[in-house]
């Protein structure tokens, strides 16, 4: 085995394969592409507060709270420039929040009357997803109930089902529990069933880490002074763990979910593959606040050209095998698609 010619009968002083060749060229390049990202892979995040106007946010920036009077521009424009759907987060009032999270069932709480106000503006149109959990509404910024110090499951799954039914009946799509609670998935799909919602979707965030990326998150929805320094361990997975991404996903399947999503995305495209080659289903993966936070703050910086950065990490979810990307990036990503 010595020299280029190893794998031919050429002997001669020249590689007999030129990987170069294939290369040469736009064209070329173009032509043996395999993953293609398209406006149809995105999912557009916008955080909502009840005021007017926007509210920009230091952690994420270009990223900017949006009133109830710009909410409907954002589904325009995400109509416009073609994205399929949008995911809607509220920065719910801090006297709002309580320590059972009332407001996370309030039928006229901030996400449902802006999932209203969107669908009456565009329609089916543009998909609405709406996360199910309760730290937008809780006073100390967990996911569900606590109770001695302890996250309590099966009461906060009681409670997630009917969060999903507010939001179903106001005119969510997608209904996307990002909450990890065991057996969330069941109590949702019968809880939509039996309030008549059969086609309201489930897209779970069936493997989602305790992830130190979520931070800028938890600055524009402001739980993060609700959870202080606590942590998400004991209901997010471990970071170390794989194998566990696949148990997680067959639950969510076996329960009823629709499409099932990873989260976060660029740290965690090993699972984004396992999962997408062992089940085949729809899988998405979240490009969460960190991962933007950490892409945009170099390209403010002139470190790191924001486009080009932005646009290989897209095109790396699609190479794993995603079928489509939550990234704060959407409408420049659209945009950019749409010029090039
Ligand atoms: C709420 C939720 C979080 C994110 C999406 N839904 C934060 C968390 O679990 O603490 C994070 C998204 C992001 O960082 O962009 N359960």
């Amino acid at each position: 085995m010595t020299g280029f010619g190893s794998f031919g009968l050429s002997r001669g002083p020249y590689p007999q394969t030129r990987m170069r060749r294939l290369r040469r060229f736009e064209w070329s390049r173009r032509l043996v592409a395999q993953s293609q990202l398209s406006v149809a892979d995105l999912i557009w995040p916008i955080f909502v507060h009840p005021d007017h106007g926007r509210q920009p946010i230091d952690s994420l920036p270009g990223v900017d709270r949006l009133g109830t009077d710009l909410v409907v521009d954002a589904a325009k424009r995400a109509r416009d420039l073609g994205i399929p759907a949008i995911a809607v987060f509220p920065a719910t009032p801090a006297e709002l929040k309580t320590e059972m999270a009332e407001e996370a069932t309030n039928p006229d709480n901030l996400v449902c009357q802006t999932v209203r106000k969107i669908k009456q503006a565009v329609g089916d149109d543009v998909g609405i997803i709406c996360d199910v959990a309760l730290d937008p509404y809780s006073i100390h910024g967990h996911d569900g109930i606590v109770r001695d110090g302890d996250v309590v499951n099966d009461e906060t799954v009681e409670i997630l089902g009917r969060q999903a039914v507010v939001q179903a009946d106001a005119g969510c799509d997608i209904i996307a529990p990002s909450d990890m609670m065991d057996g969330r998935i069941g109590m949702i799909r019968q809880a939509l069933e039996t309030a008549q919602h059969t086609n309201v979707q489930i897209m779970s965030y069936a493997a989602k880490y305790a992830s130190a990326f979520y931070g800028p998150f938890r600055d524009a929805v402001g739980s993060k002074g609700n959870l202080g320094g606590a942590s998400k361990s004991t209901y997010q997975q471990t970071p170390s763990q794989s194998d566990e991404a696949l148990h997680e996903v067959a639950l969510d399947l076996a329960e009823g979910a629709d499409s099932v999503m990873v989260k976060p995305g660029m740290p965690y495209l090993d699972i984004v593959q396992r999962v997408k080659e062992t089940f085949g289903v729809p899988t998405f993966a979240y490009q969460v606040s960190g991962e933007y936070a950490m892409l945009s703050a170099a390209g403010q910086k002139g470190w790191l050209d924001r486009q080009s950065v932005a646009m290989e990490s897209l095109l790396g979810f699609k190479r794993a095998g995603a079928d489509g990307i939550l990234t704060y990036f959407a409408p420049e990503a659209a945009q950019w698609l749409a010029e090039s």
